[in-house]
């Protein structure tokens, strides 16, 4: 009996130890879970990177737990600071630093009235210049600073400093811009339109893509103020002057379905605009501004072809064209500066190209595509002229080539400058290795191991030769890209 009530006492005082354990794990393990990201941020909050995060360290929720304002680790060692969608960890805004802060525990983020990204060498790589009170995250995805006096209000929101994201309900009006990852294009709103634009490193952005205002609800009126434009729950793009019925409505696959998911809108590394909606799991496409891959701004890259339903090649036809780099290298500027314009460029002309976007271009009316080239040749501005026999149109490019479209009409011709020094050595040295290769050819031949090289030779020619042929697009970090013309084609 005794033996049998201590053992029951042992099991009681067993139960009671492992339950108290379990009890505090639980209560440190909620703790810690629950205060690692605060649901807003005081004065006085400090923050620096963990060294064992890999990918991202939350520091603010939301109240749904959707997003996050957090570091992310960018190239292994460096610190962006950004809002993320937790879950699929995508970044739907990040601050501009001045450049790119260290992931280590000397960079910090503290809150003093303005949120701060420094270190220690006081270098401050960001802050939002404000004094305030708190720093909250919406439900929106909105980061945003108060200030609690009688009548708490915003002074600061990371809705109007967008990068290449425009989620729903937030406003891009006239003096913001979306700029893509590589920083290459950008929208951007004019009077009754908004626009894409491509910074080609000329000292003009070069429009690719342009929707004017319908106007169908709502007239855009002069003097009434600035248009904006926002995506709107109901699946559109909106543009709205002011009041509440919109001067435009470019529909997204979702309009007026029951749908019910987040949406977003991001201008990609390509130079497409995209629209996606969160089905619960992952991102759905909902919209792209441009469906035809080969009428981006640079599919193929610099002083490439695209061919609508095939592919990549080099405008250059002895150029052969690989994805990961470009025909002729990338271009800046133009041929004012230099001393002798006529000898520093080389021409190129090919027939059956045209311009990806020329109705955005401008033309002037030749009688001949000589006057064309004319127009263009002496022009130190002028990187190319097109020229189209139907119509007699002439397009000067006025930024460094890029990618053209094939055109089955054979009478649609291009001259193009190439800078000189660039791809005509490459292949003036590739001809004199020809005719190296030919003699020792040719003094093999007579000699008696001759057969056996002869043959190694030729089969390095003709490999040579078959390196001209077409490539996949260029892969512009955006692996969509693809996928967009299979599902084109089916
Ligand atoms: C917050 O810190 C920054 C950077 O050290 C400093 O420039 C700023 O004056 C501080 N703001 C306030 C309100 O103390
Ligand atoms: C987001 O917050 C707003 C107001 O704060 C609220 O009306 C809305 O229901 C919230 N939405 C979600 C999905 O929690
Ligand atoms: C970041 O700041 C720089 C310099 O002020 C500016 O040129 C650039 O456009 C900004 N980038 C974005 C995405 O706003
Ligand atoms: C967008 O602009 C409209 C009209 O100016 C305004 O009512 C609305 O509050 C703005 N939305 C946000 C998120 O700032
Ligand atoms: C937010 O979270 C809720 C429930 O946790 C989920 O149903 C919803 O899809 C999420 N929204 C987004 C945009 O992730
Ligand atoms: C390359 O183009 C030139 C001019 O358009 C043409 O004469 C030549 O036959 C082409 N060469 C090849 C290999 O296609
Ligand atoms: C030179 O070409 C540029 C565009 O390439 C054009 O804007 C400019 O008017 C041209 N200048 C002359 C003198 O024709
Ligand atoms: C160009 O157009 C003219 C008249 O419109 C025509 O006579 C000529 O044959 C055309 N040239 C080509 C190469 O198509």
């Amino acid at each position: 009996m005794n033996a049998l009530a201590k053992s029951v006492n042992r099991l009681r005082e067993t139960w009671l130890l492992l339950f108290t354990a379990y009890i505090l794990f639980t209560s440190i393990w909620t703790h810690i879970s629950a205060g690692a990201t605060a649901q807003e941020l005081l004065r006085g909050f400090k923050a620096t990177p963990d060294p064992k995060v890999s990918s991202f360290q939350p520091l603010l929720n939301d109240s749904t737990g959707n997003f996050s304002l957090a570091f992310l680790r960018v190239n292994k060692s460096q610190l962006a600071l950004a809002v993320l969608h937790l879950p699929s960890s995508e970044s739907l805004w990040l601050a501009n630093l001045t450049k790119l802060a260290s992931w280590s525990d000397t960079t910090q983020l503290f809150f003093n009235g303005s949120l701060v990204i420094s270190d220690p060498l006081s270098n401050v790589f960001w802050s939002t210049r404000t004094d305030g009170d708190l720093v909250a995250l919406l439900n929106s995805s909105n980061l945003q600073i108060q200030k609690l006096d009688e009548h708490p209000s915003v002074i600061w929101q990371s809705f109007e400093f967008p990068t290449d994201t425009l989620v729903e309900t937030q406003n891009l009006t006239a003096n913001m811009s979306l700029i893509s990852s590589n920083g290459l294009y950008s929208m951007r709103l004019g009077y009754d339109f908004w626009g894409l634009y491509a910074d080609f490193g000329s000292n003009s952005d070069q429009i690719y893509c342009k929707h004017t205002a319908m106007e169908a609800k709502a007239e855009v009126v002069e003097g009434q103020g600035p248009i904006y434009a926002q995506v709107n729950t109901d699946g559109y793009l909106g543009m709205y002057q002011n009041g509440s019925k919109p001067v435009d409505i470019q529909p997204f696959s979702s309009f007026h379905r029951p749908i019910n998911g987040f949406l977003r809108l991001r201008l990609e590394p390509d130079g497409n605009l995209k629209g996606y909606y969160w089905d619960g799991s992952a991102w759905a496409l909902d919209y792209q501004a441009i469906s035809d891959p080969c009428e981006l701004p640079s599919p193929c890259g610099s002083y490439g072809l695209c061919r609508p339903g095939y592919g990549c090649s080099c405008l250059d036809n002895r150029t052969a064209f690989h994805s990961d780099e470009e025909c002729f290298p990338l271009e800046t500027g133009d041929f004012c500066s230099e001393e002798v314009i006529k000898d520093n460029f080389w021409v190129l002309r090919r027939n059956g190209v045209e311009l990806p976007y020329k109705e955005q271009m401008q033309y002037e009316t030749t009688s001949s595509p000589g006057e064309c080239v004319s127009l263009c040749e002496n022009n130190c501005s002028c990187w190319g002229a097109l020229y189209s026999n139907g119509s007699g149109f002439c397009y000067m490019v006025s930024y460094p080539i890029q990618t053209l479209v094939a055109a089955a009409d054979e009478s649609k011709v291009g001259y193009f400058k190439v800078r000189e020094g660039v791809g005509k050595k490459k292949r003036n040295a590739a001809v004199r290795v020809e005719y190296v290769l030919g003699g020792l050819a040719a003094v093999v031949l007579i000699g008696t191991i001759g057969v056996w090289t002869y043959k190694m030779w030729k089969r390095k020619t003709r490999a040579e030769e078959g390196e001209v042929s077409p490539g996949p697009y260029k892969d512009l970090g955006s692996a969509s890209f693809k996928s967009i013309e299979m599902s084109n084609g089916g």
